[in-house]
């Protein structure tokens, strides 16, 4: 089963679930996610319902034979986590628990988990290693940490396995063009600086250009869609086949500046793109980049994605096809 699955990377990963010969239930409440993607493009099933109905959850586990959990459903907008952290906290811990707990009910202990870099707060060092302290500073951060510790809790007592995946930027799309990022409000910089490139958006916003970095932006480290799916394929499977809990990174190693992301969606594009320079935005540190090694060589996985133009390229690919 497959939560969140209609979103923006659960609908990746159903995708290469299926790939992979998995048969696929997706849970999903459809506040932020699209129906079309699950029911016309994977044509997966989809059960339209919410992580915090338990009754819901134990009639699904009753009548579907679900090996593995993967958990993508949550919010995930940072600056209304800080307005609003009770919205975060019920839906991405309660809702988190309540999922959990009818798993366990159902005898169902493998669960991949989207966690996130947010919940290491401001580096002490890059790129960050899983063993980094974590010390988030806004409660989307927290929230996700809280389910981290849950799930410790949860092997200690009920012996239930966990992979936690904490993904540094998102992006990209489906190289095929089936499926792609389709936030709406959109706050994530690629999809932002293509939508300026469609004429959407006038310009694009740079906060802060003095950072100790080369080019004065901030560097950020940018995983492909399709590389987070097929690392939570081999998550599931390193779970099915009896692998112990385990948290790993998942990011491309090195960072790309804001600059970097302009300039290279300007070649990719060939439009103009206009840009505003702002102040610095507080709580931005000025590289967040993570460390990948413990999934490749734990997982064997391997990011086929990792250049910038080749993101930059199918994002616009979808962008130009959806809208
Ligand atoms: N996008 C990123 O760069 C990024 C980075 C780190 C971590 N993450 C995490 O990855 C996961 C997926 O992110 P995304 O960008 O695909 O987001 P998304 O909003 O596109 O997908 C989340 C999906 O979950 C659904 N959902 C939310 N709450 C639900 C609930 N209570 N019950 C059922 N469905 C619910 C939404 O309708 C949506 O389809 C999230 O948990 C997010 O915190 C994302």
């Amino acid at each position: 089963m497959v939560t969140g699955g209609a979103g923006y990377i659960g609908s990746h990963a159903v995708l290469a679930l299926q790939q992979a010969g998995y048969k696929v239930v997706v849970l999903d409440n459809l506040v932020y996610g699209h129906r079309d993607l699950v029911e016309t493009v994977l044509k997966a099933k989809l059960i339209e319902g919410d992580t915090n109905d338990r009754p819901l959850l134990d009639q699904l586990f009753a009548s579907h034979d679900i090996a593995a959990v993967m958990h993508f459903a949550a919010y995930a907008y940072v600056g209304e986590s800080v307005s609003d952290p009770a919205k975060y906290y019920r839906n991405n811990v309660i809702g988190t628990l309540t999922l959990l707990e009818a798993m366990l009910a159902a005898n169902i202990k493998k669960f991949v988990f989207s966690s996130t870099c947010a919940t290491y707060g401001i580096p002490e060092i890059v790129p960050i290693p899983e063993d980094h302290p974590q010390a988030p500073i806004n409660p989307y951060g927290a929230s996700k940490l809280m389910v981290e510790r849950i799930l410790a809790d949860f092997d200690v007592a009920h012996q239930f396995k966990s992979v936690c995946f904490r993904y540094f930027n998102a992006a990209g799309a489906d190289p095929q063009g089936r499926l792609g990022e389709d936030h709406e409000p959109e706050t994530h910089l690629i999809p932002l600086v293509l939508q300026t490139a469609l004429g959407k958006r006038e310009a694009i916003s740079v906060f802060g250009t003095d950072y100790p970095t080369p080019d004065g932006t901030c560097i950020r480290d940018y995983i492909h869609v399709t590389d987070l799916a097929s690392a939570h394929v081999l998550g599931a499977e390193y779970l099915l086949k009896g692998g112990d809990s385990q948290v790993f990174n998942l990011g491309n190693g090195s960072g790309f500046s804001v600059k970097q992301v302009i300039e290279t969606a300007r070649q990719v594009t060939r439009r103009p793109i206009t840009v505003i320079e702002q102040d610095r935005r507080p709580g931005d540190p000025p590289a967040l980049t993570g460390s990948s090694e413990k999934a490749q060589t734990t997982l064997g996985w391997q990011p086929q994605y990792a250049d910038l133009t080749q993101i930059i390229q199918h994002a616009w690919a979808w962008h130009q096809k959806r809208h």
